[in-house]
């Protein structure tokens, strides 16, 4: 953590993503406004395919891959660059793999995640094929402290919007995209004022 101006504090982050990284970015984008109170320092992906990793090399943000069913020294070299690095606020954003339950007691309340429905309803996959499913007159996004069970962290931020009855899962789900872009951020900045 640096401060600047004396008064305005900014945090450290890290991201863990496993695919197209769409929240990563607008995660990035707000960090550069002059008013945000964090940086991304470091990005870590399971996959080392995963496009979202182009974000944090465009901006000269360290990423890492790791095999996460490997072993517990590659949750070591984590923990190790996670210190290296400052951080405050682990945020996963399509972060498809389960973390240990000891990398969980050691980050507790350092952890949030964003899902894509109005939990906890619809935790898991596939949400937005549910929400059309069951005739849902509302859905939306979820941002929520992580712990060791599924989608089910104390809750930090929750928006809703309207399902039409013209709605399939794919309108859905670009709706709900683009309410998490807005939200991930806002989100992350309420956190890191309370820490
Ligand atoms: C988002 O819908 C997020 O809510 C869910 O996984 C998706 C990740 O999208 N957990 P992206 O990789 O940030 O584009």
């Amino acid at each position: 953590m640096k401060k600047l101006n004396g008064n305005l504090n900014i945090f450290n982050l890290a991201v863990f993503i496993s695919g197209r990284g769409s929240n990563l970015n607008s995660i990035i984008k707000h960090s550069l406004k002059k008013k945000s109170n964090y940086q991304v320092k470091l990005v870590i992906s399971n996959n080392k395919n995963a496009k979202g990793l182009t974000f944090a090399k465009k901006k000269g943000i360290k990423n890492l891959v790791i095999d996460f069913t490997k072993s517990k020294q590659l949750i070591k070299k984590i923990i190790l660059e996670l210190n290296k690095k400052d951080i405050k606020l682990i945020c996963l954003a399509g972060f498809m793999k389960i973390l240990p339950g000891y990398f969980f007691k050691l980050y507790n309340g350092k952890i949030i995640n964003i899902h894509p429905s109005l939990l906890p309803k619809y935790k898991g996959l596939r949400t937005h094929e549910r929400v059309i499913l069951n005739k849902e007159k509302f859905t939306g996004c979820t941002i929520h402290y992580v712990n060791r069970y599924l989608d089910s962290g104390k809750i930090i931020l929750q928006k809703k919007i309207k399902v039409k009855k013209i709605d399939t899962p794919e309108t859905i789900k670009k709706k709900v995209l683009k309410l998490e872009h807005k939200m991930y951020p806002e989100a992350i900045e309420k956190v890191l004022i309370n820490l």
